[in-house]
């Protein structure tokens, strides 16, 4: 391993700048007048890949952006096969107005670097082109027969990876799919992530007379379509946090005593993560800890919410529509399109008279888990031992990655999200970041994985 570890530190500086290079490129996948820059950051990556040695590199266009596959099966049949996938789409880098340094410029502060993607997920999964490089470029041959697929389209969605993998399930089929696109628990602390909330997305409007009308001419004698919205939304939830749509809990798989004793060893620091918020004070379901809560429970929440006068000074006047956008993460197994019918059934019975409602869902997502014995996750945490020397702390996380439950439907195995963000990266937010170090350690991580895989037995 030296001889990878050696060269890793040799080209830390390429390593870097490569990854600025990419940085630079505004690939936000959900900007339509951003997609020749989305397919700029695909030829990047396919390029980096051919000169990372890879035998078989192909850019595979969809009906969306592209996904950049490739291959290097040279260690043979009996060693196995790691799929390992990101994605170079990020984010839209809005507001722009509260980002310290431009988001498409990167820039060095305090040993991180700061652009739209470095964490969410460039920096992550160019982890993975270097690891590779360092294998090939120092005279030796990949430890196990190595897969890649990078897409353009994660933070919309994946609306095209599902068909990409199911017509390219052959030519896929792997022993397990690598991820880093996922936070450590804390500063310093290796973390394997073994479980992904889902998510179903939903819009509610709330529609009620023909325009907009005079606060005081007809005030009180009409339901207010604002106030309706917030009566809805009030409901939703008791004051213990329980979520109030009938069927919402049915499927989901409660914390195992087990789970909730280790749950409770993780070296969570409460106050710290208030402070990290500006918050004073959590909230949540009774009977959870704050880490169940943001990992392991499901949640319901407006992200977004309208209607009704806005603007500076006061309007008096009544909307004639108001809306919100709601996303719930789920935990397994409950199952985004079924969570989606019962709310927007459930909306129907509690709208208060005197409104119409509209329930509109958008893209949702499977939740998933990694079975904890599986062996692949051995072979990570031997790895991050060896890089970070410390062993690995095993936690869920309360993001999503919808992918990771397709590549075990359609692909019928398990992901490792060996992750080397924090949750402090300020991924999709201004002035997001990574640290460089564990962009560094994270190569490292990822190349001696490779060759401690073979070890580990299935
Ligand atoms: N990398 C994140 C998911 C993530 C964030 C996992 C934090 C663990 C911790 C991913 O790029 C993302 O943003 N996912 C979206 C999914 C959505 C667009 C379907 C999310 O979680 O909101
Ligand atoms: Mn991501
Ligand atoms: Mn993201």
């Amino acid at each position: 391993m030296s001889k990878q570890f050696d060269y890793i530190d040799a080209n830390a500086d390429r390593f870097k700048s490569e990854l600025f290079d990419l940085l630079r490129i505004p690939s936000v996948s959900t900007d339509s007048s951003a997609k020749g820059d989305v397919r700029k950051a695909a030829e990047f990556l396919s390029q980096k890949l051919t000169e990372a040695g890879m035998d078989e590199v192909r850019i595979v266009d969809t009906p969306g952006h592209p996904v950049v596959l490739g291959k290097h099966l040279k260690a043979g049949a009996d060693k196995p096969t790691v799929l390992i996938y990101g994605h170079y789409d990020v984010q839209p880098p809005d507001p722009l107005k509260l980002w310290t340094s431009p988001p498409f410029e990167p820039v060095e502060k305090d040993g991180k670097v700061y652009a739209r993607g470095a964490s969410d997920d460039k920096g992550q999964a160019y982890i993975h082109v270097k690891a590779i490089e360092s294998w090939l470029q120092t005279g030796g041959e990949l430890p196990v027969n190595v897969k890649i697929i990078l897409e353009g389209e994660e933070e919309i969605g994946s609306p095209n990876l599902v068909p990409f993998l199911k017509e390219h399930k052959d030519e896929l089929d792997c022993d397990m799919v690598l991820v880093s696109d996922t936070a450590m628990f804390a500063k310093d602390t290796p973390s394997i992530t073994y479980g992904l909330r889902g998510l179903a997305y939903m819009e509610l409007e709330v529609f009620g007379p023909d325009r907009d009308l005079h606060s005081g001419a007809y005030g009180g004698a009409l339901t207010n379509p604002l106030n309706a919205l917030c009566e809805i939304v009030a409901k939703l939830k008791d004051e213990n946090g329980v979520i109030q749509i009938p069927g919402f809990y049915d499927d989901v798989i409660d914390l195992s005593p087990e789970e909730r004793e280790a749950y409770d060893k993780l070296p969570f620091d409460e106050e710290g993560w208030k402070k990290s918020i500006g918050i004073t004070e959590v909230s949540g379901e009774k009977n959870y800890s704050t880490l169940e809560r943001k990992s392991a429970r499901p949640t319901l929440d407006m992200n977004g919410m309208w209607g009704g006068y806005q603007a500076e000074g006061a309007k008096t006047v009544l909307p004639a529509e108001a809306g919100a956008k709601i996303s719930m993460r789920l935990v397994p197994n409950q199952h985004p399109d079924k969570i989606a019918e019962l709310f927007a059934k459930h909306i129907e019975t509690i709208k208060p008279a005197g409104v119409r409602v509209k329930v509109t869902p958008h893209h949702g997502g499977h939740p998933a888990m990694t079975p904890l014995d599986f062996y692949g996750l051995k072979a990570a945490g031997k790895a991050y031992k060896d890089v970070y020397q410390k062993e690995p702390l095993f936690a869920r996380e309360g993001g999503s990655i919808p992918i990771v439950a397709d590549f075990e439907n359609v692909l019928g195995v398990n992901t490792i999200l060996m992750g080397f963000g924090l949750n402090t990266d300020a991924i999709h937010s201004p002035n997001e970041h990574f640290s460089l170090d564990d962009f560094h350690r994270g190569i490292k991580t990822s190349a001696r994985f490779l060759e401690v895989l073979p070890e580990f037995e299935k």
